[in-house]
C-alpha cells in the first residue's frame, strides 16, 4: 500500500483528479463526509487529506510515502525529501508587493511582512538588502496598508487579492507549482510502486499538454 498525503482544499481536489485519471482512483473519497483517510486496496493506495503546509512533514517523517506539496512549502521548510515531478498545477508565483508608488528607502532596513520568512530572507540576502522580517500567519496584504510593513512577500495567483488591497507586484521571486514528493526510505523500499505511479502521472500530464 502506498500512503499518499494530499493537500486539503481546492488544490488537493485537482491533484486527486490527476491521480484518479492516472489509474489510482478511490471512489469513497468523493463521499461528502469528514473522514480524512481513504483507501483502495485494489490500486494499492491510501490517501489522506492534510493541511497543505503539513504535507512535507508527513512525507519527510515517513507517515506518507509520497505527497503533493507546493514549491513554496519546499523552499520555505526545505524538507529532506525527493522531488519527483512538477504536477503543473497550483501555478502561481512568490512575489514582493507594495502599495502603488512605493519607493525603497535604502538608508534603512526594509520591513517585510510574510508567511515565508526563509524565502524572503534568502531573497534579500542574495541582494545584500538589509531587512526586518515581520512574520505573519495570514492576511499579509493588510500589513503595508496599516503601516506594519513596507512590502510583503506572498503568493500571487490571479493578482486579485493585491488589486483589491491597492498593492502591486514589484518583483517576482520565483515561480511556484505543486510537486510530487517522496520519502527517501520509501523511495528505496517501494521503488517500483513509486516509479510506476510517477510515470503514470507524468504520462497523464503529457497527454493533457
Ligand atoms: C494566497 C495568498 C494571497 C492569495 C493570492 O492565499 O496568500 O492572499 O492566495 O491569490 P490571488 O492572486 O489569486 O488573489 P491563500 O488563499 O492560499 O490562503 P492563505 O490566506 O492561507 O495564505
Amino acid at each position: 500500500m502506498l500512503n499518499v498525503a494530499l493537500p486539503k482544499g481546492r488544490l488537493g481536489e485537482r491533484v486527486y483528479a490527476m491521480f484518479e485519471a492516472a489509474g489510482y482512483p478511490c471512489p469513497s473519497i468523493k463521499e461528502n463526509n469528514r473522514k480524512l483517510i481513504f483507501e483502495n486496496p485494489e490500486c494499492g493506495v491510501r490517501y489522506f487529506w492534510v493541511k497543505p503546509s503539513d504535507v512535507s512533514i508527513y512525507v519527510e517523517r515517513g507517515a506518507a510515502d509520497i505527497g503533493v506539496a507546493g514549491k513554496d512549502i519546499l523552499l520555505e521548510y526545505t524538507p529532506d525529501v525527493y522531488e519527483l515531478l512538477d504536477m503543473k498545477t497550483g501555478i502561481c508565483r512568490m512575489a514582493v508587493a507594495a502599495p502603488k508608488g512605493f519607493r525603497d528607502d535604502t538608508r534603512r532596513a526594509l520591513r517585510v511582512a510574510t508567511k515565508f520568512s526563509k524565502i524572503a530572507g534568502d531573497y534579500y540576502a542574495s541582494r545584500s538588502r538589509e531587512i526586518d522580517i515581520i512574520h505573519l500567519n495570514g492576511s499579509i496584504e493588510i500589513a503595508p496598508i496599516l503601516g506594519l510593513s513596507d512590502v510583503i512577500v506572498d503568493i500571487v495567483e490571479t493578482g486579485t487579492t493585491l488589486k483589491e488591497n491597492d498593492l502591486e507586484v514589484i518583483e517576482t521571486i520565483v515561480p511556484i507549482s505543486a510537486r510530487l514528493i517522496a520519502n527517501k526510505a520509501s523511495y528505496k523500499f517501494k521503488n517500483e510502486q513509486i516509479k510506476a505511479l510517477t510515470a503514470h502521472l507524468a504520462g497523464q500530464l503529457q497527454a493533457e499538454d
